[in-house]
């Protein structure tokens, strides 16, 4: 991947630093594609999904969630056309035998520069599966073969008939998820943007199967996942839409939001027409009748399901990335509150002093019942603001020795570094009200 090296390995240096992101198994060397979130990681992944979760279930009268295994009977794969085509073009370097993607020529053009102007010679390509094999079973020798899923998708479509009959909704309505997938990507890299264990945010909107329908609410779904992105601060002018060329085997359209990476604009999000592909397959792979009957003709059809897939780690490093700021020698994110870990730290001016220690803890103990806190007594006041900016967070309370007199703190901004007094009685109000903006 072309890439500005400097900022990416400022990002992961950063968040190795202070516990956002870890490489996977470490201390063993490491594992290619995937990585552990650390304690302060864990909570900012936690708002991604929280967020989305929100906007898609909570707020939705038509779409209800669902958390489906991750282990499906096999031909659930064999339906939904993944052991046939879940698919990369392979190459093979025929001088060092490193294996890349041929789609990919960016990635092969950086491979060829290492070899320093010799002819590199590549193998033809040939489909490589992305699926990762497993086995179930307890007797040694007579496991049978399952998949870990490549894509959440497949574990909505074959409960689209249990979550008819089990709850109120009618078509157009949709089935929300978020969980792990698994691909054996030939070239995991660009740090958490292609891994091979990673999470997924998806809807499948089911509508009625008709090109007006389809067009509808592709350009719906478009839109509405654009203003969400933009909703998480993200600059708008490092955001695109790229409709695809070549089309997956299941899709009849399909559209990318794409962010200007630090090695140009790729893949963020996808939104995709799936048309009637999975619950078609899966009706003639499994024999049931997956059909939907229209209450005014009479008539059963299948429905269109138009898809939103996001990854949670990919969203993660645009906002790393679209949040990093450097300015004299200040480093900070600026992360919307909504997502930042810590929502706000309490600083005892001086860790040495029992009373502001006590009236630190306790407002400490009192905001942390609504929001994730954190607390620091360690150094100086600036090392305190200088450590919060480095993980995004967006209010600093200092309790000093006028607060046991006049009852109020002072709030610092990490954007604006500026200042302000703030009563200790209105204090959660006054951030609450910061951090829902
Ligand atoms: N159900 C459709 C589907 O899975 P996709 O374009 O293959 O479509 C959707 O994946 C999203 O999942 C991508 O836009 C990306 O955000 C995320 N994603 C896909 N492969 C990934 C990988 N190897 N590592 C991290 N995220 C990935």
């Amino acid at each position: 991947m072309v890439q500005d090296e400097k900022l990416m390995e400022k990002i992961v240096a950063l968040c190795k630093r202070r516990g956002f992101i870890f490489p996977g198994s470490e201390i063993y060397g490491g594992i290619q594609g995937m990585w552990d979130y650390g304690p302060v990681g864990v909570l900012m992944r936690k708002n991604i999904k929280d967020l989305w979760w929100k906007e898609m279930v909570q707020l939705r009268d038509d779409m209800v969630g669902i958390d489906s295994s991750i282990i499906m009977n096999p031909k659930a794969w064999d339906a939904s056309g993944h052991t046939q085509a879940f698919t990369d073009p392979l190459v093979e370097c025929k001088v060092c035998h490193l294996r890349f993607r041929e789609d990919k020529p960016d990635e092969i053009a950086d491979h060829e520069k290492i070899h320093k102007g010799e002819k590199v010679e590549w193998t033809n390509p040939q489909n490589f599966n992305l699926l990762v094999k497993t086995f179930l079973g307890v007797i040694e020798g007579k496991e049978s073969q399952a998949y870990l899923r490549g894509e959440i998708t497949n574990g909505v479509h074959v409960n689209f008939k249990n979550v008819m009959d089990s709850t109120r909704v009618k078509i157009p309505f949709g089935i929300a998820q978020i969980g792990k997938a698994f691909r054996n990507e030939i070239t995991p890299g660009g740090f958490i943007f292609r891994d091979r264990e990673f999470e997924q945010m998806e809807t499948q909107f089911y509508i009625k199967p008709e090109k007006e329908e389809g067009e509808k609410w592709f350009d719906y779904w478009k839109q509405n996942r654009m203003d969400f992105i933009i909703s998480l601060g993200i600059r708008k002018d490092k955001l695109r839409y790229k409709d695809h060329e070549k089309l997956a085997h299941y899709a009849k359209a399909a559209t990318d939001i794409e962010y200007e990476f630090p090695w140009g604009f790729d893949e963020l999000m996808g939104i995709h027409n799936r048309g009637d592909w999975d619950l078609s397959r899966h009706q003639e792979y499994s024999g049931q009748n997956l059909k939907v009957k229209d209450m005014e003709t009479n008539e059963e059809y299948t429905p269109w399901d138009i898809e939103t897939s996001g990854g949670v780690d990919r969203l993660m490093l645009v906002l790393l990335i679209d949040s990093y700021k450097e300015e004299n020698d200040r480093l900070w994110l600026s992360l919307s509150p909504k997502l930042a870990p810590y929502k706000a730290a309490v600083f005892p001016l001086l860790a040495n002093k029992p009373e502001l220690i006590e009236k630190a803890k306790k407002i400490y103990q009192d905001l942390r019942q609504d929001m994730m806190v954190a607390w620091d007594d360690r150094g100086n006041i600036g090392k305190r603001y200088a450590s919060q900016d480095e993980i995004g967070t967006p209010f600093c309370i200092t309790v000093d020795f006028d607060s046991l007199e006049d009852q109020a703190v002072t709030v610092r901004d990490r954007d604006t570094a500026t200042q302000e007094r703030v009563k200790i009685s209105d204090l959660k109000e006054y951030l609450q009200k910061k951090i829902q903006t």
